[in-house]
């Protein structure tokens, strides 16, 4: 009985690892497109890359060393739709490789003339949005264009580099890119905060053409950690919580039967959604410029909470014990509570995460709230058909056993209709199992210490 539990899981571990189209997505991943590929080659670019965000494609030029500087051109390639829309492309000599630090070529839309193109340097003055972002002379680079391309209907810029190879290593280089939706004249106003436009550096190997994938891994692993997270957390624990409310006595009476399905779901539950979170918080250390403050602390808060009704497990006072009916308030008082939590997060790590296939994911979580809402609500209306028939039955019982009781004793056995058990010794109909018990029995105030083994 308890496997059936575990069938989630499994099923979820065969998708994962069984997934080739990850493999191929990888591929795919790095080969430009073909127009943007035809570009590359007219320009004389031998080398050509898919960058993993904002749609945008580099090419370059083998790098010639010329007096300890290497030397090539580079074409940066994106769409841009706004009016005022500006595209950046830089590299970063220090390791962390990000935006403080950057030498970048900047190409802004301007309505009221051409495009233009000049070169930056980002300090942090920029990341804290305490100054305009002004042109300067860099020695790394120069920006010979930046212009609208029809057959690829992107915007691209031309740059020429020349870089220390004290400085930069081209079979390690750190680049940079972004893309912003207004400008003041030269000076590019500061771009959402959204994954894409915080994923948008690279580290790539300009002789051989790879780059590190950490953006590409980063993408996969925010998928796993939101699937993980709707299974474990927003799957398992719910289905734990049902099986706890409704199935002590039902569909059949086991003897704590129900205790070991609860736990199972619940730590199978917990393991998937802790393996989930753990990549969760790997994944805010790998952006610390840029934690998604709600989803963060929901996280941290839902994790907390939740290896507490864990440790449940080990740490619950007997059941003898006196505080075990205060405990079982605090426990079911907290599970519940959980659940409201962790569908928030859920939906809020979407919003976050804005995946392409995004109605995809919500339709999914929508889809799992409903079946969990449904099966809640029919388990709790017949829950609640069978109590208010076994009273009705129990009251039918006892007015005949308080008629014949009269009749045949006239004595004063009038407390004889509290015992529920003695009905069923007059042969009238048979008690449902569930129904012997209120419908809130399984609630925390009325909970009764006898359903739950202590383990
Ligand atoms: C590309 O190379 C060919 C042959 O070396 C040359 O004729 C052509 O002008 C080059 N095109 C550009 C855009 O540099
Ligand atoms: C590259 O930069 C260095 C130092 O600024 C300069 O001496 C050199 O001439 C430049 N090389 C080219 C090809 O522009
Ligand atoms: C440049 O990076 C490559 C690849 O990591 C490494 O093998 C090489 O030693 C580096 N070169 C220098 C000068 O640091």
């Amino acid at each position: 009985m308890q496997y059936s539990c575990y069938s989630i899981p499994f099923l979820f571990v065969i998708g994962v690892v069984l997934s080739p189209t990850t493999a191929l997505a990888h591929q795919h991943y790095h080969r430009c497109t073909a127009k943007f590929y035809e570009l590359t080659k007219s320009k004389n670019m031998s080398r050509c890359l898919r960058l993993p965000t904002l749609g945008a494609e580099m090419g370059w030029s083998a790098p010639l060393l010329k007096n300890c500087h290497h030397v090539f051109e580079v074409v940066f390639g994106a769409p841009v739709r706004e009016e005022k829309g500006w595209l950046a492309w830089g590299v970063n000599p220090t390791p962390e490789g990000r935006m403080v630090g950057t030498r970048a070529a900047i190409g802004i839309k301007d309505p009221s003339g051409p495009p233009h193109c000049k070169t930056y340097s980002v300090g942090y003055e920029t990341r804290r949005a305490c100054g305009p972002l002004r042109p300067r002379d860099v020695e790394e680079m120069k920006c010979l264009r930046f212009e609208y391309d029809s057959r690829t209907e992107y915007y691209h810029l031309t740059a020429t580099l020349n870089l220390s190879s004290t400085d930069y290593n081209v079979s390690k280089l750190h680049i940079v890119w972004q893309s912003g939706f207004d400008a003041d004249g030269d000076v590019p106003k500061k771009h959402v905060s959204d994954l894409k436009n915080i994923d948008s550096f690279e580290t790539v190997d300009l002789v051989s053409g790879q780059c590190s994938d950490m953006a590409f891994i980063k993408i996969f692993l925010r998928q796993v950690h939101g699937i993980m997270n709707i299974i474990g957390w927003g799957t398992m624990l719910p289905v734990g919580v049902i099986i706890a409310r409704f199935f002590r006595e039902f569909p059949i009476q086991t003897n704590d039967g129900w205790y070991y399905f609860h736990v199972s779901c619940q730590s199978i539950g917990f393991s998937i959604g802790a393996i989930g979170w753990g990549i969760g918080i790997w994944l805010a250390h790998s952006s610390p410029h840029h934690i998604f403050f709600t989803h963060h602390v929901l996280g941290i808060i839902i994790f907390v909470f939740a290896t507490l009704q864990t440790l449940a497990i080990r740490f619950k006072p007997g059941k003898t014990d006196d505080f075990r009916k205060l405990w079982n308030i605090y426990h079911h008082f907290l599970g519940y509570a959980l659940l409201p939590l962790i569908f928030i997060n859920i939906f809020e790590g979407i919003r976050i995460l804005k995946p392409d296939n995004k109605n995809t994911w919500k339709l999914a979580v929508i889809g799992i709230l409903t079946a969990l809402g449904v099966i809640t609500f029919i388990l709790e209306a017949y829950t609640w058909k069978e109590f208010i028939d076994e009273k009705k039955d129990q009251k039918k019982d006892a007015t005949r056993i308080c008629e014949s009781t009269k009749e045949d004793q006239r004595a004063g056995s009038i407390n004889k209709h509290q015992h529920g058990s003695e009905i069923n010794h007059d042969g009238s109909k048979g008690q449902h199992p569930v129904s012997s018990q209120h419908p809130l029995a399984n609630t925390p105030s009325t909970q009764q210490g006898n359903n739950t083994p202590n383990i």
